[in-house]
Formats: structure tokens, C-alpha cells, sequence
């Protein structure tokens, strides 16, 4: 009695952990596929709710068959004699082989149809190049005229085609509500293309193991009215900060005119690295920071982007996105507070004003 009351809470515990997970998995979470908002992750999703369905199907049928059979058909005496015994039944061995290959070819028609739509490549989409790196994304539109990190700004209602790349190893690129994931491979160009069919900012990941800071490698997806993506686009290429960045000519003073000096000091590394359109930063080995006060987060969505974290970035790198290139130049504590209150008042006012839309 004792024992079959201990044995049965571990079966009761899986199955409600098993329901938990999978009503989660349902609700409109970040990083769900079930709810899209572009055209590519829609397609997925309706070849994935049939098969889904299908599925649910042959279980229902198989295992119905298998639960009716041990009860209907159970030994009902102890020293019941040994059942007739029978080899095949050719009727019915016809009709389980039919049947599967007639859902699998249902299935890879399907499949074959919506791979066929995903792979097409819209002549009239607009191009944006994105180049993986250990661990963040870069993306340049019109030919490098703009280049920007980790948020990706895209037009509402109109294809956009990926130029996927990658400058070390190889990544993945996926926004789960608009495309699903593709390969970024080193001296490989893959192309991706899809139409956010709402505006709202949209989660983005790194699908590919790529190093230590793999989890650390995300972006935003910023869907925005086509009217307001050109305004974007135009402010992001005449704001002043972006075409002359010294102190002086943008009217700087007190920290951010200090922090602008800092920055392109050669003794503090930051323009050995980042490039700030219009000033002296010319480095290509990090991301590209002008206009650095528009970010939606820091170190590629590990933070989201306030003042004091970014401060928090500048004091330790190497404690926030382990194992980071900045990490090993920027050491704990080599900024001093009243450096990194200078270099945060200089990034942060690097800004323009963008109608931010919801999250979803
Ligand atoms: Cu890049 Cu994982």
C-alpha cells in the first residue's frame, strides 16, 4: 500500500510539468513560432499546423487501435490456454503500408511548396547586407552608406532580402515571428527574404552554437511604417553626429564634450575599434556605434540600453558577454568613473528621435 502510494506522484509530476511546458510553448511568448507577423514564419506555420494535426491523427488511430485491443481482447482467466496463432493478414498489411506512404507524400508536397516560396527571392526587395560576428550582428544598407549593429530596421509591408555572411565562424540567422533560421557560413553567401506584415519590434536570434558567447548573440528586429523607416533612414545619414563628430562642431560640453576626447584618444583603445561616422574613429573590428543612443539594448541584447547599464558595460566588459573582443582591451576598472560618466554622456547623446513601435 505504502509503495504504490510513493510511486505515483513522479508519473503525476511529469505530466503536469509536460502540460505546463506545452501551454507555455502555446502563449505568445518572445521566441514562439506559433504567433507570426511575416509572410516567411507564416508559410512555416501553415505546414506546421497540418502536419501537426496529422500527426495527432495517426497517434490517435495507432494507439486507440493498441488500448482497444489489450482490453477487449485481455486474458480473462489466470490459466487461460494459448491464443490461435496467425502470420499476416495481407488485406490489412496493404492498407498500413498505403496509408503512411499516401500521408508522407501529402506531407512532402507540402513541404516542397512552402520551401519553394521561401527560397524565392523578390526582384523589387530591398537589399541589407548582414555580416555575423563573434558575438554580434552587423547590417549595412545602401551599399555600406549605413552601417549599424545589432538593431535591424526594416520597412512594413515590403520584402526585404538578407545578404547573409559571416566573418569568423559560422552563425544563424533567425527572427522567430518573421523568417526562419538560415545558415551564415564564412565565404558562403546565403540570401533571406520576407515582409514583416506589422510594425513592432521583434526578438532575433543567433541559431547556430558559434562560441562562448552564442547565448549572448541576439538583435531587434524594428518593423517600421515605410514612411518612418525612409525618415530613419534619412535622419540616420544627416544627424549631425553622424556627419561631424567633434566636440565643438556638435556643441558639446561638459561630460560628452570630455567623452567625445576620450573616445578618440588613441590611448584608450575606443576608436582603435568602433567606428563614429564623421569623426576620427575609424576602427573595423567592432560594431559600428554611431548613433549609439538609438540602441534598444547593449552588447547585442544582453542588456536592455539604459545610462547605467551601459556604464556597467564600460566599468567590465568581460563580466557581462564572457568572453567578448572588448573584454580583453577594456579591463575592470581601467575606466574610471568619471571616464565612463563622460564616454556614457557622449554615446548616449548620440541620438535622433524614432516613433518606436510595440514589442511583440
Ligand atoms: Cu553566432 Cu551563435
Amino acid at each position: 500500500m505504502r509503495k504504490e502510494a510513493r510511486k505515483r506522484p513522479i508519473p503525476l509530476l511529469v505530466l503536469v510539468l509536460s502540460c505546463a511546458a506545452m501551454l507555455a510553448g502555446c502563449a505568445n511568448l518572445p521566441a514562439t513560432t506559433l504567433y507570426t507577423y511575416g509572410d516567411h514564419a507564416t508559410r512555416v506555420l501553415d505546414l506546421l499546423t497540418p502536419v501537426f494535426w496529422m500527426a495527432v491523427g495517426v497517434f490517435v488511430i495507432v494507439q486507440g487501435a493498441l488500448v482497444y485491443t489489450v482490453i477487449r481482447f485481455r486474458s480473462k482467466q489466470a490459466s487461460a490456454p494459448v491464443p490461435t496463432q496467425i502470420h499476416g493478414n495481407t488485406k490489412i498489411e496493404i492498407i498500413w503500408t498505403i496509408a503512411p506512404a499516401f500521408i508522407l507524400l501529402v506531407i512532402a508536397v507540402m513541404t516542397f511548396r512552402t520551401q519553394a516560396a521561401n527560397s524565392y527571392q523578390p526582384p523589387e526587395a530591398m537589399k541589407i547586407r548582414a555580416i555575423a560576428h563573434q558575438w554580434w550582428f552587423e547590417f549595412q544598407y545602401d551599399d555600406g552608406k549605413i552601417v549599424t549593429a545589432s538593431d535591424l530596421y526594416i520597412p512594413v509591408g515590403q520584402s526585404v532580402q538578407i545578404q547573409l555572411e559571416a566573418a569568423d565562424v559560422m552563425h544563424n540567422f533567425w527572427i522567430p515571428k518573421l523568417a526562419g533560421k538560415t545558415y551564415m557560413i564564412p565565404g558562403k553567401t546565403n540570401y533571406l527574404a520576407f515582409k514583416a506584415t506589422e510594425s513592432g519590434i521583434f526578438r532575433a536570434f543567433c541559431a547556430e552554437f558559434c562560441g562562448e558567447s552564442h547565448g549572448n548573440m541576439r538583435f531587434r528586429v524594428i518593423a517600421l511604417d515605410p514612411a518612418e523607416f525612409a525618415q530613419w533612414k534619412t535622419n540616420y545619414a544627416t544627424t549631425p553626429a553622424a556627419t561631424n563628430g567633434t566636440a565643438q562642431a556638435l556643441g558639446l560640453t561638459g561630460d560628452a564634450a570630455r567623452g567625445a576626447a576620450i573616445f578618440a584618444d588613441p590611448k584608450k583603445q575606443c576608436a582603435a575599434c568602433h567606428i563614429i561616422e564623421g569623426t576620427t574613429a575609424k576602427g573595423k573590428i567592432g560594431p559600428n556605434l554611431t548613433h549609439y543612443g538609438n540602441r534598444l539594448t547593449i552588447a547585442a541584447g544582453v542588456l536592455p540600453y539604459t545610462t547605467d547599464n551601459l556604464a556597467q558595460w564600460l566599468h567590465d566588459p568581460a563580466s557581462i558577454k564572457p568572453g567578448n573582443l572588448m573584454g580583453r582591451v577594456i579591463k575592470k576598472g581601467m575606466l574610471k568613473d568619471q571616464e565612463v560618466a563622460d564616454l556614457v554622456a557622449y554615446l548616449d547623446g548620440m541620438k535622433f528621435a524614432v516613433n518606436m513601435p510595440a514589442e511583440k
